[in-house]
């Protein structure tokens, strides 16, 4: 199982991207958090500014759509750059449509359940998924604390699947890195911690080795 360290940029300095993706050279995904205002209650970027983050940055983009209707900006986020796009099942979008949409697209296909919701919704696409994102806080805002009360959930799918990646989204520390590692997630976004670190690289090898423990 390969782990990987996917930094949010929620918790970066909007006004210096560039800069700020060229600390976090040593990350394996940048993941990007897309928000509506309407599936949560907060905005923050939308498909052209990742567009313009793809031409300063090689690594691969983990697009986190946290928007209504995410069936109609497909189009948008793949064109832009994203490498993987990540819908939520509470969205009301038709999940095996989107998935086969993302598909089409040649990009890969990931599916989000907020802290709530029964991991059983996502069993029945876990053969066209790349990934599965179990969220380890409401989703909204970044900063906040890890929910371990949703371990179960990632145990439950990493039984079932053995090589999907299960990524977990918030609250994730070099202390909090190790718990979902023992749940069996292997891909972990971190916002605060890699953006709050002096060095920001050396937080990314450290969470990846609490992850190896
Ligand atoms: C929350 C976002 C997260 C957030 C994580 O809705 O999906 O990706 O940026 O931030 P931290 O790591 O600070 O909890
Ligand atoms: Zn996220």
């Amino acid at each position: 199982m390969e782990f990987k360290i996917s930094p949010s940029i929620l918790a970066s300095d909007y006004a210096n991207l560039e800069r700020e993706l060229k600390s976090i050279s040593n990350s394996d995904l940048i993941h990007i958090d897309v928000m509506d205002g309407h599936f949560v209650p907060n905005i923050t970027i939308g498909a052209p500014v990742i567009k313009a983050l793809k031409k300063v940055c090689n690594i691969p983009f983990d697009v986190h759509l946290m928007i209504s209707n995410p069936i109609d900006y497909i189009d948008d986020f793949a064109s832009a750059g994203a490498d993987i796009i990540c819908f939520h099942t509470e969205s009301n979008s038709d999940i095996e449509k989107t998935v086969d949409k993302i598909l089409s697209l040649g990009k890969k296909a990931a599916l989000a359940v907020k802290p709530k919701t029964d991991i059983g919704v996502v069993l029945p696409y876990l053969d066209k998924l790349s990934m599965v994102l179990v969220m380890t806080v409401e989703p909204g805002f970044g900063g906040q604390s890890f929910m371990e009360e949703v371990m179960p959930k990632i145990e439950k799918i990493r039984e079932i699947n053995k090589e999907i990646d299960i990524e977990v989204d918030g609250g994730i520390n070099e202390e909090t890195v190790k718990i979902a590692s023992r749940a069996g997630a292997n891909v972990f976004v971190a916002g605060s911690s890699v953006f709050k670190s002096e060095v920001p690289n050396e937080m990314i090898t450290l969470l990846r080795n609490n992850a190896e423990l």
